[in-house]
């Protein structure tokens, strides 16, 4: 069984749909690979005017990093592990036609920066969103402390970064994560429809748009700075204590080294 699939619908939309169900959709090394080629293609494709990144399970959108996979990894397996996820976020940050999120159930950790890489969130009742990377002693590293400071401001961003709290659809909704709110059952219809109310304007005028509205922030010095956090956390013992405390479902004993 593949675990990214691709469909096209309509004029010009394709929708992801990540199917890792038994991990929640995880992101391990493979996966991550799978997945930023399929976005590289989709950026090349001139037919593709939207997309839809979506799960086939409705418990999750995406629980983050491979915890399992990573409870096995040095030091030097996880540094070597890093340009692979870098490379995931940046090629859903950089594709040039709008990316949609369609959110239902859990997105924590690179599961939320994955769903704050895309243009717009639209997320059902049942999303749960949460940057849980300090409570397994990591630091965002998927373009999340900057994605999320910009969409929500800095304030409400630290709440949530340096917490690790879970927010559910309503209080996401409030705070302006959540761009549109559906019932549940219904976020791939309505991410899909407004994928094709996009795909059927100008392609031209659609991409130019999307540039200059990125372009309000220039993220640049801040993913930087975000990737230097991410190494210094990495090599710590609270990072090993954090994931070690995970995989034996157990409460982590921080020593701050
Ligand atoms: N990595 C690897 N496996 C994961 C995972 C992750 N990030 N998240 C969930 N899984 C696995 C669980 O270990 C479990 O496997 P098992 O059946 O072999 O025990 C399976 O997915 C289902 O998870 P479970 O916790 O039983 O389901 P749930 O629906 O009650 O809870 C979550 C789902 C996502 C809330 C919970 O698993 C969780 O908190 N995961 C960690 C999320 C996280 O902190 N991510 C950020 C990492 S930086």
């Amino acid at each position: 069984m593949s675990d990214v699939i691709t469909a096209r619908h309509g004029t010009g939309v394709c929708e992801v749909t990540l199917q890792r169900p038994d991990v929640r959709n995880a992101i391990s090394t493979q996966f991550a690979l799978d997945l930023t080629d399929t976005f590289h293609d989709l950026a090349r494709d001139p037919d593709v005017r939207a997309v839809v990144i979506s799960s086939s399970s409705e418990k999750a959108f995406c629980a983050g990093a491979d915890l399992k996979e990573r409870a096995g990894f040095s030091d030097d397996d996880l540094l070597a592990q890093r340009p692979v996820v870098k490379a995931l976020f940046a090629s859903v940050r950089d594709l040039p036609m709008p990316a949609i999120a369609a959110v239902q159930g859990f997105a924590l950790g690179g599961g939320f920066e994955l769903a704050l890489s895309c243009d717009l969130i639209v997320a059902d009742e049942s999303a749960v969103f949460g940057l849980t990377e300090v409570t397994v002693g990591l630091v965002p590293g998927g373009g999340g402390t900057q994605l999320l400071a910009r969409r929500i401001g800095a304030g409400r961003a630290a709440d949530l970064i340096l917490t690790g709290r879970r927010v559910d659809a309503e209080e996401a909704v409030r705070l302006g994560i959540v761009d549109r709110l559906t019932s549940p059952g219904q976020v791939r219809g309505t991410a899909l429809d407004v994928a094709e109310t996009i795909a059927g304007n100008s392609p031209l005028a659609v991409r130019a748009a999307k540039r200059a509205v990125r372009a309000a922030f220039d993220a640049r010095l801040g993913f930087d700075v975000e990737d230097s956090a991410w190494h210094a956390a990495a090599v710590s013992a609270d990072r090993r204590e954090g994931i070690a405390a995970f995989a034996e479902k157990r409460s982590p004993n921080w020593t701050g080294r």
